[in-house]
């Protein structure tokens, strides 16, 4: 494609270095839409013949063709996707073939096919994630009143609802998905006809290609069109984020799906065994997601590496954007799938999820609450005799409620029976009706306007 100043091939270890076709062919169907745009606006605007442009077109349809049915030879000779599909073309119309490149550079072509290709894989991921949220959703109005342990620290902390345990991951998911849509509406413009930095002297119509390309406008600055690559590294952190959600629910599926635990049965769809222990149903898919927040974090690391020193505008280091970026998004989408498929059939164990709620004096705060509101005594105070009654039960290694009434007026003499009330863990979360909390009256409200946002969606 340059042959005129040269008068030696590459050696064979620069054409290995140098070659993308092996990750870039990914980038096909981006590469000859965006070509069909560009013809399509030369010829409209007078710059090449409406014949030569059809033909054009006619060509890249028929390596579309080629492609998709496996009759296509990709060569690392030719570099990449637009000099494989340009040779192609050649080797179909002769010289003809050489007039779509016109005000065009392989410069402003990348970065055309690239965020097409981002763009389109953020839309998968929004609705990828919303069916995600859906299956939170369902489990959290099913179980809205299942009682299980939350922890701070691992500890047990308060008794809350397995609903509306669900329901923070609606939540979570919620913010990535806006993540995920901010960084689309931004990445949505046009770098085509930027040529190779400058721009170009043919009278072009940017605003044609950008919106056959369903962008929302060209870029304004050439230099900018090509060289910049934040649309990447947007989606990038905006999957990075996703992805150490999905990560800690993943942890949580692990830790909850233990012998030692047993709050959750994962399914068998998503359990593998082993094959020394019979015993074993291992959180295989759990772990994986969990696992591939590294990769996914470390695209966001490596990108933003390979750009912070490039002057502008293009550079080849910047070819380093695509491999690590398809493999962090797609194993994202990945991993979306897989907990989608766990949450759906994943089974609570409420019996042990119950007793667990109940170990650890987890209904401590509600004693003190209770001291506040029934004694009018101090948060402060009534948090230090509660210290108190736990400590005499722990030393008898007994649940709170099985202290007597004499023991708790042996710590505060004007301690009631009504005090016994609020020691149940279903009394418990079923007083935590703030805003937000989580008593199961709230978590079915909120599931039920969750199901209204996403089924607006
Ligand atoms: N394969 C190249 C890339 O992915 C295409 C752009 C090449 N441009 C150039 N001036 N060498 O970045």
């Amino acid at each position: 494609m340059w042959g005129g100043r040269f008068s030696e091939g590459p050696d064979a270890i620069m054409e290995e270095i140098n070659a993308s076709i092996d990750f870039d062919k990914k980038l096909y169907s981006q590469d000859i839409t965006g070509s069909k745009a560009h013809v399509a606006m030369l010829a409209h605007q007078g710059i090449v013949s409406n014949d030569d442009a059809k033909a054009i077109t006619d060509g890249l349809d028929k390596i579309q063709d080629e492609i998709e049915h496996g009759e296509f030879t990709f060569s690392r000779a030719l570099e990449d996707i637009h000099m494989n599909v340009e040779s192609r073309l050649a080797d179909l119309l002769g010289p003809s073939a050489g007039r779509l490149h016109t005000a065009r550079s392989r410069n402003d072509q990348v970065a055309t096919d690239f965020r097409l290709w981002v763009r389109d894989t953020m839309d998968t991921l929004d609705l990828q994630l919303a069916e995600l949220q859906m299956v939170f959703v369902e489990k959290a109005a099913e179980h809205a009143g299942v009682v299980m342990p939350g922890f701070t620290h691992l500890q047990s902390a308060q008794p809350v609802t397995f609903g509306h345990h669900m329901l923070a991951y609606v939540e979570m998911l919620g913010r990535d998905r806006g993540r995920v849509r901010d960084a689309r509406k931004r990445m949505n413009e046009s770098p085509l006809g930027c040529a190779a930095l400058a721009g170009t002297s043919f009278p072009i119509d940017r605003h044609m290609t950008a919106e056959a390309l369903g962008f929302d406008r060209p870029t304004a600055n050439s230099l900018d069109g090509v060289s910049d690559r934040d649309f990447a590294l947007e989606a990038l952190s905006a999957a990075s984020i996703c992805a150490m959600h999905l990560s800690r629910f993943a942890e949580e599926l692990v830790i909850w799906s233990s012998a030692q635990f047993r709050f959750v049965k994962l399914s068998d769809k998503f359990s593998t065994g082993s094959s020394i222990m019979p015993q074993k149903r291992n959180p295989d898919a759990a772990e994986l997601v969990r696992a591939k927040v590294g990769r996914i974090i470390g695209a966001l690391n490596a990108l933003l590496i390979v750009m912070k020193g490039l002057p502008l505008t293009y550079s080849k280091d910047m070819q380093e954007d695509k491999e690590q970026a398809f493999d962090a998004l797609q194993n994202l989408s990945l991993c979306i799938a897989a907990m989608t498929g766990m949450v759906k059939d994943l089974e609570p164990n409420k019996k042990e999820l119950k007793k667990a709620a109940g170990s650890g004096y987890s209904t401590a705060t509600d004693l003190a609450d209770w001291l506040v509101r029934n004694l009018d005594m101090p948060f402060r105070n009534a948090h230090h005799v509660t210290g108190s009654l736990v400590a005499m039960a722990s030393e008898r290694n007994i649940e709170l409620h099985r202290l007597t009434l004499e023991d708790m007026q042996s710590v505060e003499p004007t301690i009631t029976e009504d005090v016994f009330t609020v020691l149940s863990v279903d009394k418990s979360v079923r007083s935590r009706v703030s805003y937000g909390g989580t008593a199961p009256q709230n978590v079915r409200k909120q599931a039920k306007r969750w199901l209204k946002v996403l089924e607006k969606d």
